[in-house]
């Protein structure tokens, strides 16, 4: 028994924050933004919209696109390090909208891989035959974690969320995941406050994301390399197999290394990080859903997804669309 993905949908916040709206507020410029990391705008969550609202948005649309209704979903898994609540999930509070009851739902945060951790797990739940119709969401409202007087880190990221619907099926499908991790690298990139240190720890900026971009980009460009090859070896497959690479959505530089190292030319990769910037969990999720609703990606093609965070996390899926 295989997992397939049977229809995909995506959802970006109306609110759109260009380049030069934040020359108004760090100092920055555009051409600084576009060379270094290709981004020429994000969208941005309004006030009162949260990361549930997004989800909600993206998983009914991948709903539609697989031909079900939210009574058919028997598992609900959802990527995001920007929760509603401590609890109950956001996993919960989406299945509440979605007014089903009574399946397992649950969040998981491995920050920008997240979204490909939670397929790797659905993965499982639908091969082992313990769920047949699962609802993997990636989403975001990350822009709530930034400090916007750091220019280092808020020309970076946006808000949005994506979501998958998975089913069984005879026919692949996901053919591997592979997923990793490696705590010690956590003080490069993390939001330090937290929960268990008390509310206060989340004050004095240590409730906001800070990176060492440089260190970050230099471990990044190497591990995805490593990863692409794990996943090629692991399913006995050469490079020119695939058919479309969609990589996380961080920096042009990083994704154009990792096609390089794939040999493949960048008409073959799904780049959204020019209008969407870093959204985290939610990018691998939209940039499949863009590239499938404008045609590039067809049925029975090959698709290499990978994505590296926080963490470190870092991880790839491979799979027949
Ligand atoms: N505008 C203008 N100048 C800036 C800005 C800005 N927005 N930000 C930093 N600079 C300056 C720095 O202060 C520095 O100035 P200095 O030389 O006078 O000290 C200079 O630009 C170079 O800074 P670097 O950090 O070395 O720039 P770099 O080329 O590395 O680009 C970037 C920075 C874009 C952040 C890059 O390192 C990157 O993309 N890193 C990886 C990010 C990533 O992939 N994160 C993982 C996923 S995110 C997640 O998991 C939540």
């Amino acid at each position: 028994m295989y997992s397939r993905i049977t229809g995909t949908g995506g959802y970006l916040p109306d609110k759109v924050l260009t380049n030069a709206d934040l020359e108004k507020i760090v100092d920055t410029t555009d051409q600084w933004i576009r060379e270094r990391t290709g981004i020429s705008k994000r969208h941005v969550a309004a006030e009162g919209q949260f990361t549930v609202d997004l989800a909600e948005h993206a998983a009914r649309r991948a709903l539609e696109a697989a031909g079900r209704d939210a009574q058919d979903v028997d598992l609900i898994i959802v990527a995001t390090t920007t929760p509603d609540r401590v609890f109950p999930s956001t996993a919960c509070l989406l299945q509440k909208r979605l007014d089903r009851h009574g399946c397992a739902a649950f969040d998981i945060q491995a920050v920008c891989t997240g979204f490909v951790y939670a397929l790797g797990i659905a993965d499982k739940f639908v091969r082992t035959g313990a769920a047949r119709c699962a609802l993997v969401v990636g989403a975001e409202t990350l822009t709530r974690l930034l400090d916007w007087n750091d220019r280092s880190t808020c020309v970076l990221f946006g808000d949005g969320a994506g979501a998958v619907v998975l089913e069984a099926s005879e026919e692949p499908g996901i053919l591997s995941t592979h997923l990793h991790a490696d705590g010690a690298y956590e003080h490069l990139l993390t939001v330090p406050g937290g929960v268990s240190q008390g509310y206060d720890s989340l004050t004095d900026g240590h409730g906001y994301v800070t990176m060492k971009g440089n260190e970050v980009f230099k471990v990044a460009v190497n591990t995805l390399g490593r990863i692409v090859d794990e996943t090629l070896e692991a399913n006995k497959l050469e490079k020119s197999d695939i058919d479309w690479l969609i990589p996380h959505q961080a920096n042009i530089r990083i994704i154009q290394a990792t096609a390089r190292k794939l040999g493949m030319s960048m008409d073959h990769v799904v780049v959204t990080v020019d209008e969407h910037g870093n959204t985290s969990s939610a990018s691998v999720p939209m940039a499949l859903d863009v590239a499938v609703r404008d045609g590039r990606i067809k049925p029975g093609e090959m698709l290499l997804m990978e994505a590296f965070g926080g963490g470190f996390t870092w991880g790839s899926v491979l799979l027949k669309f």
